[in-house]
């Protein structure tokens, strides 16, 4: 039985004004459920965010980190900086850092089993692009993806790992994978993991959709037997979207 995650992905929105409103309408309609909820807010809000949620159940999470410990890297954020504002989990590997900052699947790599020593859990997206998905090379790139971006993680890694698949042409678009392409390509995902590292590993990793997931949409999703939540985007601004997706996967 795996508890399903819903993730809050804000990237590169709000102010500190705003970003404090959302927590308070966040914190007063949520539940402690039996949902795991991270929020992912910009890093200069990461340690006020903290100082709202710490104690509320939900968890906080970074949207990137630098491989390295510290030093000389004007602009860049590391593992040990996360944890002293609170934050259990980072993402990385999301197609935006992929595509709009260049980072190959060598360098996730890199930052994947830096947050892993650190003792922080990880939320690994990948995922394909429109033509390719088009071109029907989907399974072999989101496999292909896996492989380089998790390599040398080991078996125990794997329990702080949380998978989220991110078809690019689904991501901020509007446009969902339907739920029979979400759930066929997770359960590829699932088959990939029993086959690489094993049934146990396979059967409790967590594996998340993202793209375009909205209140509507969210219940039909999370329902399909490999999906088992979901890293939300645009929908995750507005608190009461966001409530409703966490309730659709409890
Ligand atoms: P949207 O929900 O806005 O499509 O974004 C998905 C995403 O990229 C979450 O990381």
């Amino acid at each position: 039985m795996r508890t399903p995650v819903v993730a809050a992905n804000w990237k590169m929105n709000k102010d500190l004004t705003e970003a404090k409103s959302l927590v308070s309408e966040l914190l007063a309609g949520y539940q402690d459920a039996a949902t795991e909820v991270y929020i992912a807010p910009p890093f200069v809000f990461l340690n006020e965010v903290n100082q709202h949620i710490k104690g509320s159940g939900m968890q906080l999470a970074a949207q990137n980190m630098n491989a390295v410990e510290s030093g000389a890297h004007t602009g860049e954020i590391s593992s040990s900086m996360l944890k002293s504002v609170g934050a259990s989990t980072v993402i990385l590997g999301h197609s935006e850092r992929r595509d709009s900052y260049g980072e190959t699947d060598a360098h996730i790599n890199e930052k994947v089993k830096a947050a892993l020593a650190a003792g922080i859990q990880v939320i690994f997206c990948f995922g394909e692009q429109l033509a390719e998905r088009k071109s029907n090379t989907h399974f072999e790139v989101v496999q292909s993806q896996l492989a380089s971006g998790l390599a040398g993680v080991t078996t125990e890694d794997y329990k702080h790992i949380i998978l989220a698949y991110e078809p690019v042409w689904a991501i901020g678009t509007g446009e969902t994978a339907s739920p029979e392409q979400a759930q066929e390509m997770h359960a590829f995902i699932r088959e990939y993991l029993r086959s690489e590292v094993g049934a146990d590993v396979a059967d409790q990793t967590r594996i998340l959709y993202g793209g375009s997931v909205k209140p509507g949409n969210a219940a039909d999703l999370f329902s399909r037997p490999d999906i088992d939540g979901g890293l939300i985007g645009g929908a995750s601004l507005q608190a009461a979207d966001f409530l409703a997706i966490v309730n659709a996967a409890s």
